[in-house]
Order: C-alpha cells, then sequence, then structure tokens
C-alpha cells in the first residue's frame, strides 16, 4: 500500500482537486483506492454526495477511541466509483485540536488507523485542511510522500514558504525523511505572473518541482458539479492529461525510491 499525501498550509491552491484527479486516475487503472478526508470544511466527502453528520466513522472517531480494523472497515463509504472508498470528515474536526490539548501521543493516530487497513487497499491519499493542527501533523507522518500543490501566482511563493518550514520542523521530530514533490497547479500560460512563478518555484526547490504544471481548466470545476472525478467527466482535457503525466512522475519516483 502506498500512502500520499496533499498538503499546504495555503488555501485554494488545487489540493482537494489534485487527490480526486489522482484518486480517479489511479481507480481507472484497477487500483483500491481510499481518500481520507481531514478537512473539517469536508470538501472531499461532499465532493462524492455524503452528508458527513449521520455517519458510523469519520476521522474524528479515530482520535477519541482506538478502533480495530473490523470497525475501520465497517465505517468506510463506499463512492459510486467501485474501487473508491473515502473516510469522511465531520465538522466536529475542527474542534479536535482544541478537545485534544496537550494530551501527547496523538501524532501517529492517523498512520497507525491506516497500518490496520493496508492490506484492503493499494493507494491511500489524504486530502488535508489549508492550517496546521493535529490533522496536518497527523497526515503528514502517516504518508511516504507529501504533493504540495502550489497555485502559480507570486503571492502563494510565500504560503509555500511556510508549509516547507513546517516540514523542516516536523522532519526534527521524524526518523523517516520526509519525500515531497512540488506541484504547480492552476497555471495559466498567459500571463507574466504565472510564468514567473514557475521559474522562482524551480530556482528555490529545484528537483523537488514536478517538471510539469497542471494548467487552468474549467472541467475541474464542472466535474466537481456533476460529483464524478475529472477523468470520468473530461478524459481528454488539459488538465487530466497533467495529472496523469503527474501520476507517471510520481510512480516514477517510487519506484526508484526517490
Ligand atoms: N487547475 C485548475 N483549473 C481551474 N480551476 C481549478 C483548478 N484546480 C482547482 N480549481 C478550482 O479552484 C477551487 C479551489 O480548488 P481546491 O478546492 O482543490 O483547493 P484546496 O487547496 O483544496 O482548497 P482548501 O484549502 O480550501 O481546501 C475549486 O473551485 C476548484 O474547482
Ligand atoms: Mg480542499
Amino acid at each position: 500500500m502506498v500512502v500520499w499525501t496533499v498538503a499546504n498550509q495555503k488555501g485554494g491552491v488545487g489540493k482537494t482537486t489534485s487527490t480526486i484527479s489522482l484518486a480517479g486516475l489511479l481507480a481507472e487503472e484497477g487500483y483500491r483506492v481510499l481518500l481520507v478526508d481531514t478537512d473539517p470544511h469536508a470538501s472531499l466527502s461532499y465532493y462524492f454526495g455524503i452528508e458527513s453528520e449521520d455517519l458510523d466513522l469519520s476521522v474524528y472517531d479515530l482520535f477519541l477511541q482506538v478502533s480495530t480494523k473490523e470497525q475501520i472497515m465497517q465505517g468506510l463509504c463506499p463512492t459510486h466509483y467501485e474501487n473508491i472508498d473515502i473516510l469522511p470528515a465531520t465538522m466536529g474536526l475542527a474542534t479536535l485540536d482544541r478537545s485534544l490539548g496537550n494530551k501527547g501521543g496523538m501524532g501517529l493516530v492517523l498512520k497507525k488507523a491506516i497500518q490496520k487497513i493496508a492490506d484492503e487497499y493499494d493507494y491511500v491519499l489524504i486530502d488535508c485542511p489549508p492550517i496546521l493542527g493535529v490533522l496536518m501533523v497527523n497526515a503528514l507522518a502517516a504518508c511516504e510522500r507529501i504533493i504540495v500543490p502550489v497555485q502559480t501566482e507570486f503571492l502563494a511563493l510565500k504560503g509555500l514558504d511556510r508549509m516547507m518550514k513546517t516540514l523542516e520542523i516536523m522532519q526534527g521530530e521524524q526518523s523517516e525523511v520526509f519525500k515531497y514533490t512540488i506541484v504547480p497547479t492552476m497555471f495559466d500560460k498567459r500571463t507574466k505572473a504565472s510564468l514567473m512563478t514557475y521559474r522562482r518555484l524551480q530556482e528555490l526547490y529545484g528537483d523537488a518541482v514536478w517538471p510539469g504544471v497542471i494548467p487552468i481548466d474549467t472541467n475541474f470545476r464542472n466535474a466537481s458539479v456533476e460529483q464524478k472525478v475529472p477523468s470520468d467527466y473530461a478524459a481528454a482535457s488539459r488538465g487530466i492529461v497533467a495529472y496523469s503525466n503527474l501520476l507517471k512522475h510520481l510512480v516514477y519516483l517510487k519506484s526508484v525510491s526517490k
């Protein structure tokens, strides 16, 4: 099982869109995919029409009690895609940092839960909220690679800088080196700002930047209205072709353990 976390402390950069797009492509290749929604806004859960307030199990419950494999499996929600299940978010997640207070040892809750169901899925993709808190810490600790979408506009660089500092601080507590891939998103080739930001990203972060870009593509928004994964909605669109190139790159990195 492969676990990837999609994270950036900046909001609206394409985290949820990247999670769904990659999940759709992996499911089409026949892989069993689990999505984990750690955002209290539950965008990922809503995307698949899951109204999360009356669920048997959500990410929140994992923090309240230790669940067995059977309990977790029973609580996962199917989506209308055969190969995609989801561990949904609930509003309660927003209170998690406060309710846990100083309670220690909560950084690996998600990792341990995912390990219990490792045999059931090929890929687990975790979508993060745009806030640093116990949920993001858990998501970062649970994965083997972090995918960091960055909007190709100048202000987004500042947000990325903050995210990189977070990784540095967290790295101090981890034994394994964080692997991450920066993904330029919402690239508009007609604007100077997009091009300049893209160049600056490469100057600053070199090889950690995926050499491609995800272009601006209205199909993503339209796909969400129809609750379809983008590759099901518009398989040949520029945006989806870009995400499938990104997926190839991520799989390549995995194969060479980079
Ligand atoms: N490449 C793209 N082209 C056009 N629109 C896009 C693209 N990627 C994402 N969007 C749209 O931009 C909006 C924000 O994207 P998304 O929800 O994926 O960001 P996010 O980082 O998950 O946001 P949040 O931090 O609020 O969770 C959505 O309406 C989405 O449909
Ligand atoms: Mg989101």
